[in-house]
């Protein structure tokens, strides 16, 4: 069985992760779009456009379903992709229902791109769970910059944190979503920069089960091919980084997609 992940640049290997723990033998192919990241300044038009070729070059190497391991990508794109290909798409959004029903306060903070905020799809999940809630939307265009310059802390790291963060702490907010795939990574700088009683939702793992709930076979060699559309040696330390455990079973390599 073989799958495919693609993300705009590495932020859906926080999400191969959880894959890889629940499905140790099925066969992946990673695609990260570093040369198009970030997709959260894009227009929707540009985000269907580019994951429509992504999904067209994974399909011709025989992956039998794709994960749209992307928030702002499923937002603009699952839908269509569904009517327009046969395979089965697995796709992610923020957490927002999950978030309700934890808070204490009635107020939730999402951290997203601004490209899934604006989104329909997005504005739909939060008109039909967040009934009674107060959901605070959050653009975070430097947490994605520094996760692909491999930067997990520092000062640069904690003035961003504080920055997105005081706009729904202030206000109450007792449970931050993180609605893009890229922000796992810093969950250890977010947690240890907010109070305690703050709790923090990532989907990753649910994207995870769900996969595994619509693979027909689990079998597989358990191989591991991570690609890039931009430079290979840099996506080769961004993954030793991010996800060491990741690096010995995988060869890392240069797309060819322009
Ligand atoms: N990791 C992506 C997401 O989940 C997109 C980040 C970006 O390219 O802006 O939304």
């Amino acid at each position: 069985m073989k799958i495919g992940i693609l993300d705009s640049g590495v932020g859906g290997l926080s999400v191969l992760r959880e894959i890889r723990r629940l499905l140790p033998d099925i066969d992946i192919h990673y695609l990260g779009d570093s040369a198009w990241c970030p997709y959260g300044s894009k227009s929707p038009e540009q985000i269907r456009q580019r994951v429509g070729q992504i999904v067209d070059y994974l399909l011709e190497l025989d992956v039998e379903l794709i994960v749209i391991a992307c928030n702002s990508a499923t937002i603009h794109a699952v839908e269509w992709l569904r009517t327009v290909y046969p395979q089965p798409f697995v796709g992610m959004e923020p957490g927002v229902k999950p978030a309700c029903s934890l808070t204490q306060t009635g107020v939730i903070g999402v951290l997203a791109t601004e490209a899934s905020i604006a989104g329909e799809k997005f504005l739909r999940l939060v008109d039909s769970t967040a009934q009674g809630v107060n959901v605070i939307t959050q653009p975070c265009s430097k947490f994605v910059e520094l996760v692909e310059a491999g930067r997990l802390e520092g000062e640069d790291v904690a003035a961003a944190i504080a920055e997105y963060t005081e706009p729904i702490l202030s206000r109450d907010g007792d449970v931050l979503v993180l609605g893009c795939t890229h922000y796992p990574f810093l969950k250890p700088a977010i947690v240890s920069a907010v109070p305690e009683t703050v709790q923090i939702v990532d989907t990753g793992e649910a994207v995870a089960r769900r996969v595994q709930d619509l693979l027909p076979d689990e079998s597989g060699q358990g191989s591991l091919v991570i690609e890039t559309t931009a430079d290979r040696d840099g996506m080769e330390r961004l993954v030793e980084k991010l996800v060491p455990e990741l690096l010995g079973e995988s060869g890392v390599g240069r797309a060819g997609i322009g």
